[in-house]
This record gives structure tokens, sequence and C-alpha cells, in this order.
């Protein structure tokens, strides 16, 4: 293991990651709590991802104690870039891993290279907790019904660039993608997850090209835990219409509520939070899983581990 102030690596140019896209990474936080004690949310969960990522486009697998080692470490040398309680803001950790042999035909490389970097970042919501408008990209798909889409490799997110600028260009938070095959079901809000609420069941879309996203995972634990149904299942469009509130989740933001969802296809326009405000389910689980990740609230799930 190296540890470097260095923000370059030593690459060749005939890597596999420049070449093949054989480079996956995760995404995660430390969160400052109040009692001075810093916390990390669920790692083994972006352990285990990784591992698929890495199996999935043929790379070598990171060893869960390698990958909690390296985190750990990392955090523990720049603890003093970790923002303080209360400002909302936290440390992100971004693992990476690459496929750094030097391959001129497309085979998978024979070396790789683990790395995590950190860095602060301030609170998703620089005005507070606010629904943003989403359009449904009708002329792009992120991932093939058979694809990547389900692991974290660049190549997916390669695939969603000119669509997300398309979509920030027009004015919207980010684009809803359709799944590819039939372009029948919602799957994905950008790098987020989807989820409606209606009748006390919380509904987020089931479909291999989705990333599972561990806020999503623990977004359905909370909403059982506070007597909801949960459903995983496909999500047609025209389900939208029923919802009482959506939202799309993720590490980055925990939940961005949805205002409007706009279908440029049929020009059908979808509204929520008719009073400007994020509905009640979204608050109440977003303040919950906000608590527990910065130790406000106990952490009856075994999410949490404090490493300093
Ligand atoms: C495509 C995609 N979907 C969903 C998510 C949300 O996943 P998580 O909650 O694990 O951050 C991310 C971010 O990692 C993503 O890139």
């Amino acid at each position: 293991m190296e540890i470097t102030s260095s923000e370059f690596i030593p690459l060749h140019m005939a890597a596999t990651s420049l070449h093949y896209g054989q480079e996956a990474f995760e995404g995660m936080k430390a969160y400052m709590g109040k009692d001075g004690k810093v916390r990390i949310f669920r790692w083994q969960e972006n352990a285990a991802r990784m591992k698929r990522s890495a199996l999935g486009i043929k790379m070598a697998v990171v060893p869960d104690e390698l990958f909690h080692n390296a985190i750990i470490r990392v955090v523990e040398l720049n603890k003093r870039f970790i923002p303080p309680y209360g400002t909302g803001a936290s440390l992100y950790i971004r693992p990476l891993l690459i496929g750094t042999g030097p391959e001129v035909g497309v085979k998978p490389s024979t070396d790789y290279m683990f790395m995590i970097f950190v860095t602060p970042v301030g609170p998703y919501f620089k005005e507070g907790f606010k629904p943003v408008d989403m359009i449904i990209c009708r002329d792009f798909d992120r991932a093939a019904p058979r694809g990547t889409g389900h692991i974290k490799v660049g190549g997916n997110y390669a695939a969603s660039l000119f669509s997300l600028q398309k979509g920030h260009d027009e004015g919207y938070a980010s684009v809803i993608y359709l799944d590819s095959k039939e372009n029948k079901y919602i799957d994905e809000c950008g790098p987020a997850n989807f989820f409606g609420i209606k009748n006390n069941i919380y509904i987020t879309p089931e479909s291999h090209s989705i990333l599972p996203s561990i806020t999503n995972m623990s977004l359905m634990d909370l909403a059982k835990s506070e007597g909801m149904n949960v459903e995983k299942r496909p999500v047609p469009i025209e389900e939208l219409s029923t919802f009482e509130e959506v939202g799309a989740c993720g590490t980055a933001a925990v939940i961005s509520p949805i205002k409007k969802i706009v279908d440029p296809q049929s020009n059908q326009v979808y509204e929520y939070c008719k009073n400007g405000k994020p509905g009640p389910v979204s608050v109440k689980l977003y303040n919950k899983l906000v608590a527990i990740q910065y130790g406000d609230e106990p952490d009856p799930f075994g999410w949490i581990e404090i490493i300093h």
C-alpha cells in the first residue's frame, strides 16, 4: 500500500482502463458527528458492489479487508478535511479500480490498481431540501437490457453524459431513463434510483439495467420499519400519475424530491409537491437516514462504523 499526497498516477498509455473501459468506482461518505466521532455508512455494500463491478468487466477483485483498511486509513489521514457537524457537508470517498496493464488487443489487463481519494463536499441542496424538475429521456439509453447498467463501471457514465448534459441545458436537474428494451418502464434518474410513494407503499423499479443503490436499499428498510409496505417491481410510465410523492435517491443527496416530470413524447407533465415543499414521507425517510448517518439517532440496523 502506498500513501501519497500526489493527485497524479503514472499510467502506461496502452492501459486497458484508457482503451477498453476497465474501470470501476464507488462513492461513499464519512460524516462528522455532534460527538466528534467519524462515521462511515455500510462500507460492506460498497465493497460488495465493487466486487460485482470488477467481475462484470473481467477485472481482479478487491478483497473486503483491503477495501476496509484503505478506507479507514484514508479517512484517518484526512480527518482535518472532514467538514464540521451541522454544516450538512461531509467527506466524499472515491474508491477506484483500473486496469493498468498495456494491451493493444481487446482483452482484460493482467495488472490492476486500486486507489482511493477523498474530498470534502458541501450539502447537496444549498438552499435546503428542495424539490427538482426532471425530464424523461426519450432519445437515449444509459445501458442495454443485458449490458452493464447493474454495475458501477465508467462506460455507463460515458453513455449517460450526452443525455444528462442535454437535460441540464434544458433546465432539468436530471433525466429519467426508461428500460431500454421496451421504453415502457422507469429505470433510473441519472446517477440515482427512482422511488414513488402511494397508499403507504414505497415503490421502486426492478430492472437489470439499474445500479442497485445502497441509499435505496436503506430507504426500503427504513420504510418497512416505519410500517410501510415496500414493492420492488417494474414501474410503468403511466403509473407516474398515481404517485403521491416521487423522488431520486443516492449517496450524493440522499433524497432529491421531484416536483415535476415531463414526458417530451406525449408532452404530459406529472406534478407533485404542489405546495412547493417535499412530501411528508420523503421528509420523514430523509430525516431518519441522515440522523443515522451523522449519529444523531441510534442505528438499529448496524449500518454505521465509527472509525475515529
Ligand atoms: C447510476 C447510479 N444509480 C444510483 C446511484 C445511487 O447509489 P448509492 O445510493 O449507492 O449512492 C448511483 C450512485 O452511486 C449511480 O451512479
